[in-house]
């Protein structure tokens, strides 16, 4: 059994102390194998505001798989912002463009789903490069074919679905998808629309899960309080999502989901 933390959409810049605090207190206490963060660690991508996620992730005592999200670019450097966008990113929380972490028998895929900018589309939509889609689409039909259960994190969302807001989803999410499912991913985290939610994609036949994280840093975004989601994953055929939010002074339990494979496809546990 491993237990993974997710994390997202920290937001430093405006992001509340109490419930930080609470944060680490509650992660830590739970002992996690891993802390998964999808993105957006900073409000305008300054210094000042990497320092302060960078201090915060030392607080946390389990290793740390991150990904930067659409504001974890410079917003006022322009110069840096189009001629080394990670710069800052890679100085204080980690690389970039691809990171692999295993905790137990499961492996996790870290991608970078932002852009400095994108023609034709607002910025904040993010895009996968195909090329980085095959990358991550060949470790995990290594990993998979070596008996692991591979995790897939980014900061946008790949698909539309119950509870996801407008159309922020990645680009090249759907051909992501369809390698994934392929190649043997069995859930996406993701971040950015600020809202949890779990549940089997439809769009890869419910092959593949979907485990979105609300905002965590502590602004009640879009109705929802802060939050973050404690993933257990008990080897192949089993997946639940404690959900947990701040309230007053210290996270409390939220939703919870429950998943089992049947054959290739993820059906809703109906015990809960
Ligand atoms: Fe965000
Ligand atoms: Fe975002």
């Amino acid at each position: 059994m491993v237990k993974i933390a997710h994390i997202s959409d920290l937001h430093f810049g405006r992001a509340n102390e109490a419930a930080l605090n609470a944060l680490m207190l509650a992660i830590n206490s739970e002992r996690p194998d891993l802390v998964a963060i999808t993105g957006d660690f900073t409000q305008t991508g300054s210094k000042r505001e990497f320092e302060e996620a960078s201090q915060f992730l030392a607080s946390l005592s389990a290793p740390i798989l991150a990904v930067p999200g659409n504001h974890d670019t410079p917003v006022y450097n322009l110069p840096l912002r189009f001629l080394k966008p990670w710069a800052r990113f890679e100085k204080h929380i980690g690389a970039a463009q691809l990171q692999i972490a295993t905790a137990g028998d499961t492996v996790v895929i870290g991608l970078n789903s932002a852009r400095r900018a994108r023609m034709r589309f607002n910025w904040s939509y993010g895009k996968l490069s195909r090329k980085i889609i095959e990358v991550a689409a060949s470790i995990a039909e290594r990993e998979s074919a070596n008996g692991k259960t591979v995790f897939v994190a980014a900061h946008h969302p790949f698909e539309k679905g119950p509870n996801r807001a407008g159309a922020e989803i990645v680009g090249n999410g759907g051909y992501a998808l369809q390698r994934f499912a392929e190649c043997g991913v069995s859930a996406v985290m993701t971040g950015h629309v600020h809202l949890s939610s779990a549940g089997p994609l439809a769009v890869t036949q419910n092959q593949i899960l979907s485990i979105q994280c609300g905002a965590s840093g502590g602004a009640r975004e879009r109705g929802e309080a802060a939050g973050f989601g404690l993933i257990t994953v008990e080897g192949r055929d089993g997946v639940s999502i404690d959900y947990r939010h701040f309230d007053l002074n210290a996270y409390k339990q939220g939703r919870r989901f429950a998943f089992s494979r049947s054959g290739s496809e993820w059906e809703t546990d109906n015990n809960l």
